[in-house]
């Protein structure tokens, strides 16, 4: 399976990053989480008190500083720095995810992220999960899957996520609400809305587990190389 490019599209919470991340260690492949680049976007936002809706200062702030994506080689995921820092664990906090798709439907700021993901894209092959990876970023990859959940379930997950990671109660109540919100603008978009492409094979993740999700990506990966 050298080479093999696998897309992961689908909505907030479907599990894409989990799966995506151990289809790829599976199979000896790069590991890229564009939600991440679209994050640390958001987190420059934040940080620097550009607004959301604010295109050119986002795109300024994007070319000042420049962020580094770097591969963790133990966890095989996405690192993000900042001038040094480690920004990774603050890229999910509900301040970014509250404004980070007011961000991505600016086309310059998708622009910039797009060429940077497809320059990742190296020989060794790659996962690469996001919203418009199967449309936009990789139109031509071997692999396609639309992975989704109903909400009450995405949200469900979510929680129990946090309340792993953090040791706190959140409420699944404003997650899903602040789910439900961020799927709507990132469906609704014009540039790379979030949609399945033509190709991509539909996997309903709900009441399965993430292994049965897994072999079943995988099945899909051998049956097309
Ligand atoms: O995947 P994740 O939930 O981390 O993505 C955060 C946000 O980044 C999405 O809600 C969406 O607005 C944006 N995004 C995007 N295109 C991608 C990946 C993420 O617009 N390929």
């Amino acid at each position: 399976v050298e080479h093999v490019s696998i897309a992961i599209d689908g909505p907030a919470g479907a599990g894409k990053s989990t799966v995506a991340r151990i289809v790829a260690k599976r199979l000896g492949l790069l590991y890229v989480d564009t939600g991440a680049m679209y994050r640390s976007v958001a987190w420059l936002a934040v940080r620097f008190g550009v607004r959301p809706s604010d295109e050119l200062g986002l795109t300024r702030l994007l070319d000042e500083y420049l962020l580094g994506f770097e591969r963790d080689p133990a966890l095989g995921t996405l690192v993000v720095r900042f001038q040094n820092q480690d920004i990774t664990p603050e890229l999910r906090s509900p301040e970014v995810s509250g404004i980070v798709s007011q961000l991505s439907v600016h086309p310059l700021v998708r622009e910039r992220l797009t060429s940077i993901q497809r320059s990742l894209r190296r020989d060794t092959g790659v996962v690469m999960d996001g919203r418009d990876i199967g449309t936009v970023v990789m139109p031509d990859a071997d692999v396609k899957v639309f992975l989704t959940a109903s909400l009450d379930e995405r949200a469900r997950r979510r929680a129990e996520e946090i309340t792993a990671a953090q040791g706190r109660e959140v409420s699944e109540v404003s997650i899903r609400k602040s789910m439900a919100e961020r799927d709507a603008r990132d469906s609704s978009r014009d540039v790379a809305p979030l949609r399945p492409a033509a190709d991509a094979y539909i996997l309903d993740s709900t009441g399965k587990s993430i292994d049965e999700v897994v072999d079943e990506i995988l099945r899909l990966v051998r049956e097309s190389v």
